[in-house]
């Protein structure tokens, strides 16, 4: 697990793309935060860092944008309208849990059930064992956002799976 505190909406860019020429295709990316925490701030940085030139705002309308011409091809999506986790079920969206590319998905704690670690990891771990849940077997990177002043903000980060 990674902590870093931002100090600017220019730091979590570079965190993410920092991340963005790094990462490997079937990554998903599941970030937490409140509203205004930096979510989109870093799906800008993770876009830039894969190449991407496209601007990138979060799916309003839709539920999920996809970015290609870039290194890899970002599926960007956002679970803000979904606030029921039958609503999330019922979109269908499971197949992007094994991207050709990398998955952002903001909101993702509305769909996965995952607390604060350190009690994440013991819940992942029992989790994986139930081989109906095949979400968590995938690689996950785990990050949640916290607003600590009006531009600092604290950034944990954990990865699982393969
Ligand atoms: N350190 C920071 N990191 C990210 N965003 C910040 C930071 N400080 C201030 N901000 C501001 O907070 C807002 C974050 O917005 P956004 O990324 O859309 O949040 P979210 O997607 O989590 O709702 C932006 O207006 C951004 O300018
Ligand atoms: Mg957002």
């Amino acid at each position: 697990m990674a902590t870093c505190i931002s100090h600017s909406p220019a730091d979590t860019e570079a965190l993410g793309e920092g991340w963005g020429r790094t990462v490997q295709s079937g990554l998903v990316i599941g970030l937490c935060g409140d509203l205004g925490a930096g979510k989109t701030e870093l799906v800008k940085g993770l876009a830039r860092g894969l190449g991407i030139t496209t601007r990138v705002h979060s799916p309003s309308f839709s539920l999920v944008n996809i970015y290609s011409g870039g290194r890899l091809t970002l599926f960007h999506l956002d679970l803000y309208r979904l606030d029921r986790r039958e609503q999330i079920t019922a979109a269908g969206l499971e197949e992007y849990l094994s991207p050709a590319g990398i998955t952002a998905i903001e909101w993702a704690e509305r769909w996965f059930d995952l607390v604060q670690s350190p009690t994440l990891s013991t819940h992942l771990s029992r989790r994986s064992q139930t081989k109906a849940d095949h979400a968590f077997s995938k690689p996950l990177r785990w990050v949640q956002i916290e607003t600590l002043g009006e531009s600092e903000r604290r950034i944990t980060y954990e990865d699982f799976g393969a």
